[in-house]
C-alpha cells in the first residue's frame, strides 16, 4: 500500500467514514455529484432512517464458531452476500476508476457490474474480471438495442443488468449547484474547486484527458459513445419510450442471466418473472431520481413474494454488515453498494476498496455471531422486531 493510500485510511472505521474522509479531496461538484440525492434530499435520508424500523431479536447458546457468508447468485459462487453496484462517471472520481473496482471485485470474489456510463471499454473490463455483469441504459429503437446486446454477447458477459428506473434525468440540486454538468462545461465555481485540488485535476482529470485525448462514454452504445465535453452526452440514460415491450424483445435475444434495476413495485416483479427476467434488484437508485419513493428495504417483503423464484437483489442506503443482514432476513438474496465502494476507491484506489471490503465483511461476521447464527440460510423475519411503516424513529433530518 502507498503512503498516501495508507495516511488517507488511517482514520477509517466503517463505510460512512469514507465520504468524510473523501471530502478534502475531491473538488465539491465531484464530491457532490456522488453524495447527493435528488430534490430535497427526503429519499436519500430515508435510505438510511428506515434500518431503524427493524430490531434485532438475537439468539443465545447457539454454535457459531464456524461462520459461512457465501452465496450463490446467478449460478456463481460470491465470498459475501455484497456486491459492487453500477455507478456511471466512476472516472472522475479517479483514474482508471472503472478498472481498479472491476479489479477490486475478482480479487475478492464480489459480484460487480460496470455502468454503461463508462470511459473504458466494456471489453477490456470484462479482461479484468471474467464475471463482471453489464449495467445498461438502452435507448427504445431496437436497432440500437439489438448492436448492443450483441456487443455484450460476443465480449462474454455472464450478466446483462437493465437499469429501468430513468425514464428522463434527474434534477440533483447540490450538484448542479456545485458546478457539475454533464457535458464538462467549465464554469466559475466548479474552475475554482479544480483549481483548489490540483491533486485532482491533474492526477484524475489531466490524466484521463493526457491518455484519452477525447475520453467518451464508450459503452452507452454499440459503436461506441460521446465525449465528455459533447452535447450528445444528454442522451446518457434511459429514454421514456422504453417499455416492458422491450424486455420481451431482450430476453428473446439476451442468452445471458438478465436482471431489471429499479423496481420498487410487487406488480413491476409479477410482470419481470412472467417475461422470464432471472433477477430484479429492488431499488430507488440511491435516492437519485424521484424524490420521495419508498425506501427498497420497507417493500422487500412484498416484492419478495411477486417475484417467484426470480433472484431479489437490493441497494440503497446499505451502510454496514448488520444492514445487509437485516435485508437478508428480509427475503433479499444479496445486497448492493453504490456511494461507499465508489467513495472508497476515489479516497485511496484499490486499497481503499480492500479496506471498505474488510470492514464490512468483518462487520457481517460479527454481527452473523452476534444474532446467533453461522450460515445467513438461517436468516428470516422471525429475528426482526419490525417497529412497523410509521412507528420508528425516523431521525429523517440527520444522514445517519
Ligand atoms: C455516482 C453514482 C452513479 C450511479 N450511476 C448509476 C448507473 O450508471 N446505473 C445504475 O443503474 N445505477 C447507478 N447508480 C445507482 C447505484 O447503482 C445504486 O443503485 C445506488 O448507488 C445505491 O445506493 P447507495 O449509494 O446508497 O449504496 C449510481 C449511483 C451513484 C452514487
Amino acid at each position: 500500500m502507498s503512503m498516501t493510500a495508507r495516511r488517507r485510511l488511517h482514520d477509517i472505521y466503517q463505510l460512512s467514514d469514507f465520504e468524510k474522509a473523501v471530502r478534502r479531496y475531491l473538488p465539491k461538484a465531484v464530491y457532490e455529484y456522488v453524495r447527493n440525492g435528488a430534490g430535497a434530499e427526503l429519499s436519500l435520508r430515508r435510505n438510511r432512517a428506515i434500518f431503524q424500523r427493524y430490531l434485532w431479536r438475537p439468539y443465545r447458546l447457539r454454535d457459531v464458531s464456524s461462520l459461512n457468508t457465501r452465496i450463490t447468485l446467478f449460478g456463481e459462487d460470491y465470498a459475501q452476500p455484497f456486491g459492487l453496484a453500477p455507478t456511471g462517471g466512476a472516472a472522475m472520481t479517479r483514474f482508471d476508476a472503472d478498472r481498479i473496482e472491476a479489479a477490486a471485485a475478482h480479487r475478492h470474489n464480489l459480484f460487480y457490474a460496470l455502468s454503461a456510463n463508462s470511459l473504458t471499454p466494456l471489453e477490456e473490463i470484462i479482461r479484468i474480471n471474467p464475471r463482471a455483469w453489464f449495467a445498461a441504459y438502452l435507448p427504445s429503437d431496437l436497432a440500437v438495442i439489438d448492436g448492443m446486446i450483441d456487443r455484450v454477447q460476443k465480449a462474454g458477459y455472464p450478466v446483462l443488468l437493465i437499469t429501468c428506473d430513468v425514464p428522463v434525468g434527474a434534477q440533483r440540486i447540490a450538484e448542479t449547484r456545485a458546478g457539475y454538468s454533464m457535458p464538462i462545461r467549465p464554469k466559475w465555481r466548479s474552475t475554482i474547486g479544480a483549481l483548489r485540488h490540483p491533486g485532482w485535476t491533474f492526477g484524475t482529470l489531466g490524466r484521463t484527458i493526457l491518455r484519452d485525448r477525447n475520453p467518451r462514454i464508450v459503452n452507452i452504445r454499440p459503436q461506441g459513445g460521446p465525449g465528455l465535453f459533447s452535447n450528445e452526452i444528454a442522451a446518457v440514460g434511459g429514454a421514456p419510450d422504453f417499455t416492458w415491450d422491450h424486455i420481451r424483445h431482450i430476453r428473446a435475444r439476451w442468452n445471458g442471466k438478465l436482471i431489471l434495476k429499479g423496481i420498487l413495485r410487487p406488480e413491476d416483479a409479477e410482470e419481470a418473472a412472467k417475461i422470464g427476467v432471472d433477477g430484479i434488484v429492488v431499488s430507488d437508485h440511491g435516492g437519485r431520481l424521484l424524490d420521495s419513493s419508498v425506501a427498497p428495504l420497507e417493500v422487500l417483503p412484498e416484492i419478495r413474494k411477486a417475484a417467484r423464484n426470480m433472484s431479489v437483489v437490493i441497494d440503497g442506503g446499505f451502510r454496514c454488515g448488520g444492514d445487509v443482514l437485516k435485508a437478508m432476513a428480509l427475503g433479499a438474496d444479496a445486497v448492493m453498494l453504490g456511494r461507499p465502494f465508489l467513495q472508497a476507491c476515489a479516497l485511496a484506489g484499490g486499497a481503499g476498496l480492500d479496506k471498505a471490503v474488510s470492514i464490512l465483511g468483518t462487520e457481517l461476521r460479527r454481527d452473523l455471531a452476534l444474532i446467533g447464527l453461522a450460515e445467513l440460510a438461517s436468516l428470516d423475519v422471525s429475528l426482526l422486531k419490525d417497529l412497523g411503516s410509521t412507528g420508528f424513529a425516523g431521525r429523517a433530518e440527520e444522514n445517519i
